[in-house]
């Protein structure tokens, strides 16, 4: 046979085009595209399907070591797992450094991790907590230069944030080696000073998270790190936008030729304030950061998804239990909300959902769900065209996916080891049938490939998107 493996009559869709043609597999990659190609040594049927690049989800914490008393539920092994049967085929987790460890160790650390059980392949964003000497002279420049070339950083939390001059030093470090940076932006001493307002009042709950955090928060933070960034002069992203206000600054900033990358997540499409209000402590399941708004911030987040404001949709999957003392009950206790570890799941619903309500329901274009959740992470990260797209030379990284298929979400039928969905009983039209990661079957036939360890670690590129601009 001329090829491994030929997908057949598929409506192959790209984030440019969308055409009725065979793809043609060989040793992992796409070889051929085209009308009636030959025999492949298997065959697989897309007659009614749409054939569309495995997403690539940018954003997900997996496995990392957390503060004595709380630990994450999805490992390399669960997580990417779980990314393969909701049609993702690249995850680029985050690989923390801790205060006082060097970067490079925190790397190995991970290495280790990931050693044997990925599904799929991964690469990984450094989270510099740490700026040192050593770490901004030495050990940045060269991770950087050895395929870790993105980072993120911090304006909150006390055991992650950085102060301005640090990012000032780290955002100056990405202009001279080409990597991009990415922000979490809100402003930690507000969220300080209301939250021992809140809880000095008596209000304990876990709908208070979302009152100790309220858009001007990140808003100012996110101004703050554009102009930081006009300083340095050099490209950012700024993570899980939530509502209007960090869109208006990033909106501005690109109305003064900024390059200010935006970033959102299913949670600001999918879930309001008032779901970390429901039943008492159950709302701790939705507690995450920045907290999710209301319906009309999800009308903004839609705006910008259709026109062009935001670059990428990621999960930000950050794994914790309900029923677990290790997770959202730490102790086996209803803790006070600041106690709650920030983070919900979302990696294997996060292609169908935007789907589901983005395509589906005329929001957005296929092309554009496709360049959202798989093109642009690929581009932004230095992986593109090995992942993010169908083109010859390609990894056959694939989905074939069924968009007539309704599901209602239960989180019985989902692939990770967390102990609930926030989407639980969501009704969705579209759902990937099968999954292929270099062309092997990862998730098909409902059942997800056992042959875990066989996903590679992949070294990014410089991103062309992180270059500064020329003038
Ligand atoms: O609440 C969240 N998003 N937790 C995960 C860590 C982060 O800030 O992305
Ligand atoms: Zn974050
Ligand atoms: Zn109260
Ligand atoms: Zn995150």
């Amino acid at each position: 046979a001329l090829f491994d493996l030929v997908i057949r009559n598929g409506q192959v869709v790209t984030a440019a085009d969308s055409s009725h043609c065979d793809i043609g597999i060989r040793d992992g990659r796409i070889v051929a595209l085209g009308e009636n190609l030959g025999a492949g040594r298997e065959e697989i049927d897309a007659s009614g399907k749409l054939v569309l690049p495995g997403g690539v989800d940018a954003h997900c914490h997996l496995d990392q070591p957390m503060p004595e008393g709380m630990k994450m539920a999805d490992d390399f092994a669960s997580g990417t797992r779980s990314a393969a049967c909701g049609g993702t085929t690249t995850l680029i987790p985050f690989a923390a450094q801790e205060k006082g460890q060097s970067l490079r160790a925190a790397v190995e650390d991970y290495h280790r991790r990931a050693e044997g059980k990925a599904l799929v392949d991964y690469a990984f964003h450094l989270i510099v907590t740490d700026p040192t000497e050593t770490v901004l002279k030495d050990e940045l420049p060269q991770l950087i230069r050895e395929g870790c070339t993105s980072f993120k950083i911090y304006m909150t939390y006390d055991d992650l944030k950085l102060d301005d001059g640090q990012i000032l030093d780290v955002l100056s470090v990405a202009r001279n080696e080409g990597a991009m940076a990415m922000i979490h932006a809100e402003n930690s001493d507000c969220i300080g000073w209301l939250t021992k307002r809140l809880l000095d009042a008596g209000h304990t709950e876990p709908r208070y998270h979302a009152a100790a955090r309220p858009m001007l928060v990140e808003r100012e933070a996110t101004h703050r790190v554009i102009a930081y960034a006009e300083l340095v002069d050099v490209p950012i992203l700024i993570v899980h936008v939530s509502g209007r206000e960090a869109v208006e600054q990033i909106r501005w900033a690109r109305g003064q030729g900024l390059s200010v990358f935006a970033e959102t997540c299913p949670q600001y499409l999918f879930l309001t304030a008032e779901d970390l209000g429901i039943d008492g402590y159950e709302g701790a399941k939705c507690v995450c950061s920045p907290p999710p708004r209301d319906e009309a911030n999800q009308q903004v987040i839609w705006d910008g998804l259709s026109d062009g404001l935001f670059t990428i949709f990621s999960s930000d999957h950050a794994p914790f239990n309900y029923e677990d003392p290790l997770g959202k009950k730490p102790g086996g206790k209803e803790v006070d909300f600041h106690y709650i570890p920030n983070g919900i799941p979302g990696l294997e619903t996060r292609l169908p959902l935007l789907f589901s309500e983005g395509v589906g329901k005329g929001r957005i274009s296929i092309n554009r769900f496709v360049e959202l959740t798989a093109t642009n992470p690929a581009k932004l990260y230095g992986l593109y065209p090995q992942k993010g797209s169908i083109a010859v030379g390609a990894d056959a990284d694939l989905v074939i996916w069924d968009a007539q298929r309704e599901v209602t979400i239960t989180n019985a039928q989902l692939h990770h080891d967390v102990d609930y969905t926030p989407y639980e009983g969501m009704q969705v039209t579209g759902w990937p049938e099968t999954t292929l990661s270099r062309g092997e079957v990862v998730w098909g036939n409902g059942a997800p490939s056992q042959a875990r360890g066989r996903g590679r670690f992949l070294p990014c590129g410089k991103p062309e998107m992180a270059r500064p601009r020329v003038r």
